[in-house]
């Protein structure tokens, strides 16, 4: 249960062949989702899966043409599905509980062999006219899955521990 390799091999990949993600991967994928943590377990989530073709060219166009944005089989729409609810801290829990569900997905892509991207890119009125998604709820963010193009090559910046760890005070 060593995840740490998943991590380190995990990148934002931004060139995706048009192989299919098999529909068993994605279920997966759609799992770690759904088994992710929420604020008092509310689960606030809808992830609405874009595989056809025309859909997909049509978020590509609300993605300002981001080309691998249409080059991925696979897209998931992270929406909530409450946006009121707020944590005992006071905080919104809705772009967390989120979060989370989209972590989970684009580690369980990775672990599948896949790549993954985030993508905050967007016109949302544009996806969620496109998607049916009601007003009052909120596109959060895309995740963009499918057989990456191109590899990562070399180590992302990441600050130091020293810089970013500190114990028993800031
Ligand atoms: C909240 C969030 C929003 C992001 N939005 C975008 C985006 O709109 N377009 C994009 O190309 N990458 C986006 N990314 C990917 C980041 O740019 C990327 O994670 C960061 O540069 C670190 O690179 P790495 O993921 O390869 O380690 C986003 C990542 C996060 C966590």
């Amino acid at each position: 249960m060593d995840l740490v390799p998943v991590i380190q091999q995990r990148f934002s990949a931004n060139a995706f062949l048009p192989d299919p993600v098999s529909p068993e991967a994605l279920d997966r994928i759609l799992e770690a989702g759904r088994r992710a943590p929420s604020a008092k377990n509310r689960q606030p989530w809808r992830f609405v899966v874009i595989q056809d073709a025309g859909y997909r060219r049509k978020i590509q166009e609300a993605a300002y043409n981001e080309p691998w944005v249409g080059q991925a089989p696979v897209i998931i729409a992270v929406c909530s599905t409450n946006i009121d609810y707020r944590m005992p801290n006071g905080q919104l829990a809705y772009p967390v509980d989120l979060s989370f569900a989209s972590a989970y997905m684009e580690l369980q892509a990775f672990h599948e062999g896949l790549g993954c991207c985030i993508n905050t890119t967007f016109q949302e009125d544009d996806i969620r006219e496109l998607l049916t998604v009601p007003y009052s709820m909120r596109i959060l963010l895309l995740l963009v899955i499918g057989h990456v193009a191109e590899k990562r090559t070399g180590e992302p910046h990441r600050l130091s521990k020293a810089r970013i760890v500190s114990y028993e005070h800031w």
